[in-house]
């Protein structure tokens, strides 16, 4: 296994292309299941997890040619509806194939994801939807098993669906069920991050009638098929705020470009109190290192609140900044494992039930460490560019399912990071 040796106290300085956002490009290759004509994405980034994706897509029988950023993606053949455990255990995004087969084909078969490293992740919201829209889910030895057959042509049923829980991925399956189901389809409570909007927009762009993306109310008028459409995927969030945690916390100076500034604002505020100089341009963000960073209060909750997932990486800047840090998390139960790991690197974190207490000013030391999530690892990264000597990061295929060419984009900046095989 792959692992990641850093040499501590380098500042990062130069600017860095942001790549096309994972979370928007896994929903948009699924919505291609939607579509018997050929969809044309462009700033697909190159991740383990769109390679899952790729591989469950193709194993359904859609034909997939992936080159670099672009993706081309036809799915007039699809032949089998079975997502199998082996694919959407490592990746839970699979779950999101449930609306689409259900929809075009009236039939789908998908593992439960089951439990996770960050929690439980049930997933009874996008169940609960898809039935209100008439289909019957059955679950069986650890399987969604459902159809469309008993309703009319076939067809899922426009309704109303209140989601009890803001819920990202449930939004996502049932905004891409919709999209061909009989009738209108009201989404009430919906998630409003802009990968929601980006899913809807490429939707749009195929043929799909959506309106309020981007709202708490989504609303979907039902077609009958959908058209061939080119789209380009929006950037990664989570992957400009960690950089931009990076240029401060290593008393740099980076500008993280392609983005859209208005859409990391909760970020570029927590950057902000932490006494870093930002400068936000037309589509990047410029973000210089203080030598006296202050620790940051922060409360994880959905868009345009503060991403859970960026947390961790906040959590590293807490730990070396001055004062004391309060992280607050309300989305995941079992998201601060990578506190034990900064622990061994020489951070002071106390855990109060949801709540991360860092004591602030602590020099860290380099260590051998374990990255347990995606995002878990990106904060061991963080603190191995600021910790004295050598940190070794173990398990980094964590950190390959969601960040393109994580230690080279670092490496030009300045950073000492070396992969192991
Ligand atoms: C997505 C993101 C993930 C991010 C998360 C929250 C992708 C591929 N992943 O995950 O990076 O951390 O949003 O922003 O886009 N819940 C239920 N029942 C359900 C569905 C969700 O109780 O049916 C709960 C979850 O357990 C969690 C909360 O709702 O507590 C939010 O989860 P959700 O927004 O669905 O996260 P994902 O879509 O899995």
């Amino acid at each position: 296994m792959d692992k990641l040796v850093i040499e501590g106290g380098y500042p990062l300085e130069g600017e860095v292309c942001i790549s096309g956002a994972k979370n928007a490009a896994l929903p948009i290759l699924i919505a291609s299941l939607l579509s018997d004509e050929p969809l044309n994405l462009q700033n697909v980034p190159y991740l383990q997890d769109i390679e899952t994706c790729i591989d469950l897509l193709s194993a359904l029988g859609v034909q997939v040619k992936h080159k670099e950023a672009s993706c081309l993606l036809q799915a007039n053949h699809v032949t089998n509806f079975d997502a199998p455990y082996g694919l959407v255990k490592t990746m839970r995004a699979s779950i999101l194939v449930l609306g689409p087969l259900l929809a075009k084909y009236g039939e789908a078969r998908v593992s439960l994801p089951g439990g996770c490293a960050i929690g439980s992740r049930p997933v009874d919201i996008h169940i609960k939807g898809l039935e209100l829209m008439g289909a019957k889910l059955i679950i069986d030895k650890g399987y969604i098993s459902a159809t469309t057959a008993h309703l009319p042509n076939k067809k899922l049923q426009g309704c109303s669906i209140f989601m009890d829980q803001v819920t990202v991925g449930g939004t996502e399956n049932l905004m891409m069920a919709a999209v061909l189901a009989e009738g209108e389809t009201i989404l009430e409570n919906a998630a409003k991050e802009p990968e929601i909007v980006d899913l809807g927009n490429c939707l749009i762009k195929m043929g799909a009638i959506i309106d309020g993306l981007g709202t708490d109310k989504i609303i979907i008028q039902g077609v009958s098929s959908l058209k061939e459409a080119s789209y380009k995927i929006m950037f990664d969030r989570i992957e400009a705020g960690t950089f931009m945690v990076a240029a401060a916390m290593t008393g740099g100076k980076v500008v993280c470009k392609n983005i859209n500034p208005e859409e990391m604002e909760s970020i570029t505020q927590k950057i902000k109190e932490s006494g870093a100089k930002v400068e936000v341009r037309e589509d990047s963000i410029l973000v210089c290192g203080n030598k006296k960073l202050e620790s940051v209060k922060i409360i994880t909750a959905p868009y345009p609140a503060f991403p859970t997932d960026m947390q961790a990486q906040f959590m590293a800047l807490n730990v070396v900044a001055e004062g004391v840090g309060e992280i607050t998390e309300t989305i995941f139960e079992n998201r601060f494992m990578h506190a034990q790991e900064l622990i061994r690197m020489g951070a002071e974190i106390d855990i109060k039930q949801n709540t991360a207490i860092t004591k602030g000013g602590n020099i860290l030391t380099g260590a051998n460490v374990m990255a347990t999530d995606l995002r878990a690892s990106a904060s061991l990264v963080l603190a191995g560019l600021v910790a004295k000597g050598k940190t070794t990061i173990e398990r980094i295929y964590h950190l390959d399912r969601g960040y393109e060419k994580l230690e080279a984009k670092f490496n030009i900046l300045g950073a000492k990071i070396k992969r192991l095989n």
